[in-house]
């Protein structure tokens, strides 16, 4: 089949070079939004007396009767299509006859492939919004139900201090947070048309730019043209989003698979997330979460292609950037799922008190609270430190806990410290005074949720 762009040639592309120059093996998914741009376009030129009124409207008929035909699976594209634009065009043209001819006017793929990118991505970041959403909402419920639950605090997976679950739910909160308000920026700072750019320079024809970014539901067009063909760092800012989303997600789930051993046993993975071994049959895996961390790898991938693909193309369009979709894709497929599943995951883990209570007891979680404590009695906070330190020596070659420790014991350590200088040291005490401000304490925890909650409902 001669292409659509023949004109100067004599000959017909060999196949495998049709097969590799082509695109609609993976752009075909941006159909829809091919053909939205394609219905503006043209309503457009139809404004603006380039087509008549009439043709405009024999264009729009076509091209929603193929966007049925694709949707029902009647048409199937081949490389011969080349891309979604001229498979769709091509495709106009037999069924409108030579009107069809006049809808490529002052437009290229260059800037059409870009309409069809952002009109793609601007709807699938909202769609991970809604998903990091539920997430959130999902976070929220369990930091409630866990607001006086203590457990381990760890620094250099070291036990540091205690801390409420409830305030480790509020932490992974935040992240996802700035996931949400990073895609809302991406959001905001791509959502321009660059419909009209032509191939690089923009046109001679009297088009209306403004218009087909407002029908097309954009905040206005590119600035320039040659910008507009070339840029791809929407595209880059949203995989740079994925990957930092996914980094987030990835140690969280690094977190569930060690609390899920049996030497931890923090967490019960329910069942239904789990996946059994083929050959040891007591064997209850945390699949969903070592894969939710290993594929926090593709989509660094993902964003690392890209940023390679892009960093020796000289101004205006290349075709190198046609490599720009297949990581893009992946990405938001990627990161949705995961989002997904680790919601649910979530949604179904009990966390097991009486196995992070065992912990408790380990690791003098409770000496800055006695360093504190002796620093409010008037001993500078260092020395404080150091004479807490020497009680932790103390006590583990007494083998026993602060409370095991006598008065006398104290004095020689230092001679200002008695017993009762050391005030309320259970862990709830300690976790309950933690109210400085962010700080773990259940009374403000629940102040972190009662923000929390006001700001997703914003969204
Ligand atoms: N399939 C191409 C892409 O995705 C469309 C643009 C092609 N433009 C061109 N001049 N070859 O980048």
């Amino acid at each position: 089949m001669a292409s659509l762009w023949g004109g100067r040639f004599e000959k017909d592309m060999d196949q495998i070079v049709k097969e590799f120059n082509a695109s609609i093996g993976f752009d075909q998914r941006m159909y829809n939004e091919d053909i939205d741009g394609s219905i503006a376009h043209v309503t457009m030129l139809g404004e603006q007396g380039i087509v008549t009124k009439a043709e405009a409207d024999e264009i729009i008929r076509g091209l929603e009767k193929i966007r049925k035909e694709i949707a029902s699976g009647e048409i199937v594209f081949n490389v011969d299509d080349e891309d979604i634009h001229m498979g769709i065009e091509s495709r106009l043209i037999k069924e409108v006859g030579e009107v069809g001819k006049k809808l490529h006017t002052s437009r290229s793929r260059n800037d059409q492939c870009q309409v069809d990118g952002r009109i793609y991505l601007r709807r699938e970041i909202k769609e991970i919004i809604g998903e990091l959403s539920y997430f959130e909402e999902v976070i929220l419920a369990k930091a409630e139900k866990y607001a006086d639950s203590i457990t381990v605090g760890y620094t250099h997976i070291q036990h540091a201090q205690p801390i409420t679950l409830g305030f480790v739910f509020m932490a992974y909160f935040q992240m996802f947070k700035r996931d949400i308000q990073r895609l809302q920026d991406t959001l905001e700072r791509m959502n321009l048309s660059p419909l009209g750019a032509c191939a690089l320079a923009g046109t001679t024809m009297p088009i209306n730019r403004q218009r087909t970014a407002e029908l097309l539901d954009f905040d206005g067009p590119t600035e320039n043209a040659m910008d507009s063909v070339s840029d791809r760092d929407y595209a880059l800012e949203f995989l740079s989003d994925a990957s930092i989303s996914m980094m987030h997600m990835s140690r969280w789930a690094e977190e569930f698979a060690w609390w899920n051993t049996s030497e931890f046993s923090f967490i019960a993975i329910d069942d239904s997330f789990c996946t059994g071994s083929s050959i040891m049959p007591q064997k209850k895996n945390p699949d969903m979460a070592e894969l939710l961390r290993g594929k926090t790898g593709r989509v660094y991938g993902d964003l690392m292609q890209l940023l390679t693909v892009m960093k020796g193309t000289p101004l205006a369009y290349n075709k190198d950037f046609q490599e720009d979709k297949e990581g893009l894709f992946d990405a938001i497929d990627t990161w949705k799922a995961c989002v997904q599943i680790f919601a649910r995951m979530l949604e179904k883990t009990e966390f097991r008190m009486d196995m992070i209570e065992k912990q408790l007891g380990k690791g003098f979680l409770n000496a800055t609270d006695i360093a504190e404590h002796f620093a409010k009695q008037g001993i500078p906070f260092r020395e404080a430190h150091s004479i807490v330190g020497q009680m932790v020596k103390a006590c583990e070659n007494k083998g026993c806990d602060f409370d095991g420790l006598t008065d006398s014991d104290l004095t020689s350590i230092d001679n200002r410290v008695t017993k009762e200088m050391l005030g309320d040291i259970s862990i709830k005490a300690c976790v309950d005074a933690r109210k400085s401000f962010g700080g773990t304490a259940p009374s403000e925890v629940r102040r972190q949720i009662r923000v929390g909650t006001e700001w997703l409902k914003g969204i």
